[in-house]
């Protein structure tokens, strides 16, 4: 009998959200995940960040993006950038795996949750806006191509109120705020650190059972500056003063992570090679790449 496969997947569409998705698979194997870590890529992300990702990622599967294009809804999430989080939704084609967590890109984890394969589909943890809606940055899913036939079909019949994958999940998925509490995720789980209103208390009792960490809202934390060499962070102006103090050490976190992800990683200078990226990633892409710079 073949063994059961068990995977965390994330997803990258752009440059950006790769450092995101290279940072996480760090994270990950720090906590000595006993699961595989897939990444789904669009064409979009450059061969050098691909390159990267491959040094974390057991597989990095390149997807056709999925475009939501609802200006009106985004507008009113205040993320116009967010409809191509529908290319979410591949991660239900990846069936040679029984049981899946997907984590955001700017998601941290930084305690190991290999336990949260034990969850049923579809697990989740609660939304800080909206508490009755799941937060779609971590959630426990069973691929299988017939869900995700089922969940486009409904996309491009309903559409998503959110115009991203979290309004078109928690309609799909409409019993998770009633149905079995198996399905609800602590907060630990995914706590989401950016939100305007803080229970203070709650994470003075609760900080130390954290678990993943998610960086939701426009701010990521590679939009700050780093010195790696003093260690100093510079957040960006644009961070809320005074809204989550505690907040910063986990973006300090991030980029401590960063970097000694980055080390560990041989010469930049040859990542920029084609012919040590054919090593690396034999497919057609490169070999015509490499043949163009041959011939
Ligand atoms: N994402 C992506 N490219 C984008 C926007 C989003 O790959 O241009 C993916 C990435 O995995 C990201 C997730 O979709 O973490 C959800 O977007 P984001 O985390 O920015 O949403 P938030 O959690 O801030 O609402
Ligand atoms: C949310 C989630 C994110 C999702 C986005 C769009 O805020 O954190 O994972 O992609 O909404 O629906
Ligand atoms: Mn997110």
């Amino acid at each position: 009998m073949s063994e059961k496969r068990e995977a965390f997947v994330t997803l990258a569409t752009n440059d950006s959200y790769a450092v995101g998705a290279f940072v996480l698979g760090n994270s990950l194997r720090n906590v000595k995940t006993t699961r595989e870590l897939v990444v789904l890529i669009t064409d979009e992300v450059t061969h050098h960040y691909r390159y990267r990702l491959r040094h974390v990622f057991d597989i990095v599967k390149l997807v056709d993006p999925f475009d939501s294009g609802d200006e009106k809804h985004l507008r009113l999430l205040g993320r116009p950038d967010l409809g191509i989080t529908l290319t979410k939704l591949h991660c239900w084609r990846l069936t040679e795996f029984s049981k899946a967590v997907f984590l955001d890109a700017d998601t941290l984890v930084i305690g190991n949750i290999d336990d949260l394969f034990t969850r049923p589909e579809l697990s989740a943890a609660p939304d800080v806006g909206w508490p009755d809606c799941f937060n779609s940055g971590v959630f426990v899913y069973k691929p299988s191509m017939q869900t995700y036939q089922t969940i486009v079909a409904f996309a491009l019949q309903f559409g998503s109120f959110d115009g991203g994958d979290q309004g078109l999940l928690n309609e799909f998925f409409n019993t998770w705020a009633t149905s079995d509490i198996n399905t609800h995720l602590p907060f630990t789980y995914n706590m989401t650190a950016t939100s305007a209103y803080w229970y203070a208390p709650a994470l003075n009792r609760f900080s130390k059972d954290i678990k993943v960490v998610h960086f939701i809202g426009a701010l990521k934390p590679w939009h700050h500056l780093y010195n790696k060499d003093t260690g100093h962070l510079d957040l960006n102006e644009k961070f809320q003063e005074g809204q989550q103090p505690f907040l910063t050490n986990y973006v300090q976190r991030w980029w401590e992570i960063y970097t000694a992800s980055v080390n560990k990683l041989p010469s930049e200078v040859s990542m920029q090679s084609p012919v040590v990226l054919l090593k690396y990633d034999f497919n057609l892409l490169y070999v015509r790449y490499l043949l163009l710079i041959v011939f």
